[in-house]
């Protein structure tokens, strides 16, 4: 993952060189200044150095796997595989030994919803402290410090004294990820993974099948993935490979919520799963084309139920994503036991108290199985009633209304729509995302108080392995700053040199971040 660090230069500098000087980042770049901005951060001229060879992170408080995992893994992210510097500082210039990091409590061991985040970090002329009651918020305070250290001229580690509280403004601040369309590697998802945390971002929404293909590998209907996946070996994830990931998400505080889109979106399902899709007709005979999910029969729910039991063992998350966008009636008008169904039924002609019903069935099934769930904005658009602890997710055009109504319905609520990545352009983008703020509508506190966060959604119909990373980053990083920073956070121009920074930051971790922002250079470029 860190290709930089095998190539990482080792700097010798000598003692008479080290007189703490001002160091000149590259134009238009801040330096040691962290993304997404915390709440309340001040930082101060005073600098210090750090011994890459002796300093510490010294757990002072509780401790775990989490926690160990961490600092392993941010003493790498912040000084390279290499202790061999030599190290002799002059007597003027303060070194800073250690940072306390203090867990009040005990480790949670999976994130969640309502897991806190909060941290305080101090960083005075000679002490740093890292303070926190989650193991949360101390993942994402030791992000935040490993991005106040830089480079001084001769390759030494600089930080200033500095002074942050923070938490997030939302909750559930997400990418989505679409393994349907392309298949994408258990590496390059990781990949995001890694650079999510960099942006403190929490949520790896994975909408994992789609009507392209069905590469989840289910223990309880492996034909599935056997019928429905691009390649039944090659383009799968099997138990392993999900574990794998919700594993390596776990350690960096990133849930992973997995949509299994139905009842359109579910074309791949029908293969592996005889008698799921309904079958749609012309003149009066089945065609040979399948539509949504059938929602008549009982075999449907026998199934649904059976398989979403699974997912709620697989995936520890208490949410997952149902779907339910994007639902074609023409299939279900055209087919004659459905039109019969319906009249039986006293709602004959009316699609949506079809899909109603179908989606009360199954959301019924997830309340039994204790599941949460989040479905997207259509549902309710179409006038579906569905359980009060529905998680709306916003997607359309026109967002402020369709937020505004879904609150004041009561339900809680996401927004993706100004943050579809999958649309490109020529030049810098991530400004637009900057400046959508999204409790800008008209609402009551109340219905405000509903909406969760939001999520960058990356579709994958032109994005695959080859160019996944570098088309979500660093744009996903604008939203990751909206969902986390204050509302004051709302001018790009003057976050630039901060996002430039940023972008950087993750190309010198090994994160190929696009250039957004036109001609310049990174001090460590990507190699
Ligand atoms: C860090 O300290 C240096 C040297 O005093 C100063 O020039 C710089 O502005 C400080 N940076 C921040 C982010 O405060
Ligand atoms: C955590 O942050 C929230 C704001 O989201 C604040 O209300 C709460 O007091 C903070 N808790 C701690 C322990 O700092
Ligand atoms: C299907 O299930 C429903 C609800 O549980 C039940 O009322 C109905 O009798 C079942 N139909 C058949 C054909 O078994
Ligand atoms: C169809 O059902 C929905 C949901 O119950 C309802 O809002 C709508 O008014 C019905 N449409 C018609 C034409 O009856």
């Amino acid at each position: 993952m860190h290709r930089c660090l095998t190539v990482l230069l080792i700097v010798a500098f000598f003692e008479s060189h080290l007189s703490v000087e001002a160091v000149n980042a590259p134009p238009g770049q801040t330096l040691g200044q962290p993304w997404p901005m915390p709440q309340s951060y001040q930082s101060y001229p005073d600098l210090l150095l750090l011994n890459s060879a002796t300093f510490n992170l010294s757990p002072v408080g509780h401790s775990c796997d989490i926690l160990q995992d961490a600092i392993r893994r941010y003493r790498l992210i912040i000084f390279g595989p290499s202790n061999a510097l030599k190290f002799r500082p002059k007597s003027n210039v303060n070194v800073l030994a250690n940072l306390d990091v203090n867990l009040m409590n005990e480790c949670e061991k999976y994130p969640s919803l309502e897991m806190k985040e909060n941290y305080t970090l101090t960083v005075t002329s000679s002490t740093a402290n890292l303070a926190s009651p989650t193991i949360w918020g101390i993942l994402r305070g030791l992000e935040t410090f490993s991005q106040l250290v830089y480079r001084g001229n001769y390759g030494e580690f600089l930080l200033n004294a500095t002074k942050i509280v923070d938490f997030p403004r939302f909750s559930h601040r997400g990418v989505l990820l679409d393994t349907s369309r392309h298949y994408l590697s258990k590496e390059v998802i990781k990949e995001n993974i890694e650079a999510m945390a960099y942006n403190k971002m929490n949520v790896f929404h994975w909408h994992i099948v789609d009507d392209q293909s069905f590469p989840y590998q289910s223990r309880k209907y492996p034909k599935l993935s056997d019928e429905g996946a691009y390649n039944r070996f090659t383009h799968i994830y099997t138990q392993n490979d999900v574990a794998e990931i919700i594993e390596f998400a776990r350690v960096r505080g990133i849930r992973v919520i997995p949509e299994y889109d139905t009842p359109g979106h579910s074309q791949s399902w029908g293969k592996g799963q005889k008698g799921l899709l309904t079958e749609c007709y012309s003149q009066g005979k089945p065609n040979g084309n399948f539509g949504p999910i059938n929602p008549i029969v009982n075999t449907t729910y026998t199934f649904l139920e059976g398989f979403f039991s699974e997912v709620q063992q697989v995936f520890p998350d208490k949410y997952t994503h149902m779907g339910g966008d994007e639902v074609s009636f023409d299939c279900w008008k055209s087919n004659p036991d459905i039109t019969k169904f319906m009249q039986q039924h006293g709602f004959p002609g009316n699609y949506s108290r079809l899909e109603q019903y179908y989606e009360q069935r199954l959301l019924n099934i997830m309340a039994k199985l204790n599941a949460g769930y989040i479905i997207w904005q259509e549902v309710v658009d179409n006038g579906v009633k569905v359980r009060p602890d529905t998680v709306v997710h916003v997607w359309k055009g026109g967002w402020q209304q369709d937020i505004a109504k879904v609150t004041a319905l009561g339900h809680r609520a996401l927004l993706s729509t100004c943050w579809y990545l999958d649309y490109i352009s020529y030049g810098t983008d991530w400004t637009s995302y900057y400046n959508c703020e999204p409790l800008n509508w008209q609402g009551s506190a109340a219905q405000k108080k509903l909406v969760m966060g939001g999520e960058a959604a990356l579709w994958g119909e032109f994005v695959d392995t080859s160019n996944v990373v570098s088309r979500l980053w660093p744009r996903a990083s604008a939203v990751a700053e909206k969902l986390w920073s204050s509302s004051a956070m709302s001018d790009a121009t003057s976050a630039t040199p901060r996002f430039k920074e940023h972008r950087c930051r993750m190309v010198g971790r090994g994160i190929r971040a696009e250039p957004q922002n036109g001609p310049g250079y990174c001090v460590k470029e990507f190699n």
